[in-house]
């Protein structure tokens, strides 16, 4: 049988699904009605059951996204997309779920055990600490489960974000360079205030929201450090990663 490692509930990570406003999760949280609360903690709950009883101990093919799409005909309370489909072994599958009577929406990702980065944030402070941030997508559990083979999987549950990539944002100029890279620094500083640093590598791990918030969505890329990044070096992470970005090669 396999060891079950979802979270209980705590309120910290009751924050608002970022689709709903992004710009005010301080302010939200403050005001939060409790309704709102409740409603996201038994989404969660009840997403969780449905992953345990329908994906565990190789009730589903965890690499399929076909199998995993078909599996919710048995949760009528929601509807599934895909949002990414996996384009080589390890890859993660994103599915996107959305309440059907609320219409609140979340992102499921599928991948193995074996992101050693992300596997320690879902888990007790480090979790706490993220989900403290307003630039991150919350993350509500991570549901460990097994293949047929025995493999170790994460199902991790976490608020979706409506938005473009930045390097769609920046093509697209709905935002300036200087936008991205004062949005980067506030994303770092806030991280970095939690004891984390960022990896700024990958530019479709970042989403720009209508309010022009950047958002990162990969908890892969935050780790934490006694020694995080000075501001200078932030600074100039950011700038590059921006600059990167445009380095004629690099445009897809
Ligand atoms: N919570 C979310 N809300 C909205 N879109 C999301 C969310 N999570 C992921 N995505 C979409 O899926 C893409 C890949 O997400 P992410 O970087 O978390 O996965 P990944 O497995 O690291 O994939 P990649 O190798 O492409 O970086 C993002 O660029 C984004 O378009
Ligand atoms: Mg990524």
């Amino acid at each position: 049988m396999s060891q079950v490692s979802s979270f209980t509930a705590t309120p910290d990570h009751f924050h608002l699904p970022k689709e709903i406003d992004v710009s005010h999760k301080t302010t939200i949280k403050a005001v939060n009605l409790e309704g709102e609360i409740a409603k996201a903690d038994d989404h969660f709950v009840q997403l969780e059951k449905f992953v345990l009883e329908n994906w565990d101990c190789g009730s589903i093919n965890l690499v399929s996204e076909t199998d995993l799409l078909k599996s919710f005909d048995r949760l009528c309370d929601f509807n599934c997309t895909i949002l990414k489909y996996a384009r080589w072994t390890k890859d993660s599958i994103i599915l996107k779920v959305v309440h059907k009577t609320s219409q609140r929406a979340y992102a499921i990702k599928v991948h193995e055990n074996s992101f050693k980065t992300c596997r320690r944030n879902y888990h007790g402070s480090n979790r706490l600490a993220l989900n403290r941030c307003t630039h991150l997508s919350n993350v509500y559990g991570a549901v460990r489960i097994a293949s047929a083979k025995g493999k170790f999987y994460f199902a991790v549950i976490y608020d979706f974000v409506v938005g473009s990539t930045l390097d769609q944002a920046l093509l697209r100029k709905d935002l300036t360079n200087q936008q991205a890279i004062e949005g980067l620094i506030d994303l770092s500083l806030e991280l970095k205030r939690e004891g984390f640093n960022i990896f700024l590598k990958d530019r479709t791990d970042f989403l720009v929201t209508v309010t022009k918030e950047i958002v990162i969505t990969d908890w892969d890329k935050m780790f934490r450090t006694h020694n995080t990044n000075s501001v200078e070096t932030v600074e100039s992470k950011c700038k590059k990663f921006v600059k990167f970005m445009f380095d004629e090669e690099n445009i897809t």
